[in-house]
């Protein structure tokens, strides 16, 4: 069991704040550009133990591309293995998360993995329900349970600023919904999609999501099974392959943790056996990946040997 102390977030923090200033806050959804680059939160939630924080840890922040873990996790649930990946591959890409250009080649619109747009909104377009609203709240209900927080909800704000300026995302559905990969309507896809990715929640609500994951899906307090243990394991996978989109690479030498990013400055990390991480800073680097995030992450990773690998 790897121990980690509150001190070792707040020194670590302390460390790293300065590379906010490498950074740029992602204004290509209009209400993010208004976060403070300056802002940022780490939290630790191990298991079988409390949880332990740092910064700004009840700010509130919407998870953006971390909801894709989630909205798989919840079409395994519903439709099996063999259904997703019908839809869905699960190879790697080198190109940037909203890239077009893979669907056009090997297997016509069938996009290469769940945690680029393409392949997210082909799993979204999965999700049961009889409208927007009901599918939104199969991602949310997944997301109160492995919090524990039947609080958690979007931000209407951000998720609607989103919706009206998602032009690339729309074209990567009507590419898509030619090729069959997607059925229904876009516009409904889109308003469950761009919710999903505003899901509002801070890094002690994240970290201990990370920690269901990092257990094998089973609740980090009372060890129960909450989340099938092949859904976390397929989960994981992904995290590691596709988490930090085309840095993924980079980020399992230099940290090696199953690990997903998004684009308002989050990432969660599940330290196998030992717990979860979630650390929040909004400056991005050229990748969309946190800048005070990823050095936060070196750094821990170097000194706590958290590497999987
Ligand atoms: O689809 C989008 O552009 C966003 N809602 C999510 C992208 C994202 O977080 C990518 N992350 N690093």
């Amino acid at each position: 069991m790897i121990k980690i102390e509150e001190q070792d977030l707040i020194d670590w923090l302390e460390h790293v704040r300065i590379y906010a200033n490498n950074g740029k806050v992602a204004d290509y959804i209009p209400a993010l550009a208004n976060q403070q680059p300056e802002t940022n939160a780490v939290a630790y939630y191990p298991i079988g133990g409390e949880v332990i924080f740092a910064g700004q840890s009840q700010y509130d922040f919407t998870i953006q591309s971390i909801s894709k873990v989630f909205a798989l996790a919840v079409a395994l649930i519903q439709h099996g293995e063999q259904a997703v990946f019908s839809r869905v591959d699960k190879e790697p890409t080198s190109d940037p998360f909203y890239s077009v250009a893979k669907l056009e080649v090997e297997k016509p619109a069938k996009p290469f993995n769940p945690m680029i747009n393409a392949g997210a909104l082909a799993v979204t377009n999965m999700i049961r329900g009889r409208n927007s609203e009901e599918m939104v709240e199969e991602i949310l209900n997944l997301v109160r349970k492995l919090s524990n927080d039947e609080t958690i909800t979007y931000n209407q704000e951000v998720a609607q600023s989103e919706y009206e300026t998602a032009f690339l995302n729309r074209a990567l559905c009507y590419f898509m919904k030619q090729h069959g990969v997607i059925t229904g309507s876009i516009e409904e896809l889109l308003d469950v999609y761009t919710k999903q990715c505003a899901i509002n929640m801070n890094v002690k609500q994240l970290a201990r999501v990370a920690a269901v994951f990092a257990n094998d899906g089973r609740d980090p307090d009372t060890d129960e099974q909450i989340l099938p243990d092949h859904v976390a394991r397929i989960c994981k996978t992904f995290m590691v392959t596709c988490g930090m989109y085309d840095e993924s690479g980079t980020f399992a030498i230099n940290v090696g943790i199953p690990a997903k990013s998004g684009v308002s400055g989050c990432i969660m990390g599940s330290i196998k056996q030992s717990g979860g991480i979630a650390v929040f800073g909004p400056a991005l680097n050229k990748k969309g990946n946190s800048v005070v995030g990823l050095r936060f992450l070196e750094k821990l990773a170097d000194v706590k040997r958290w590497s999987i690998f």
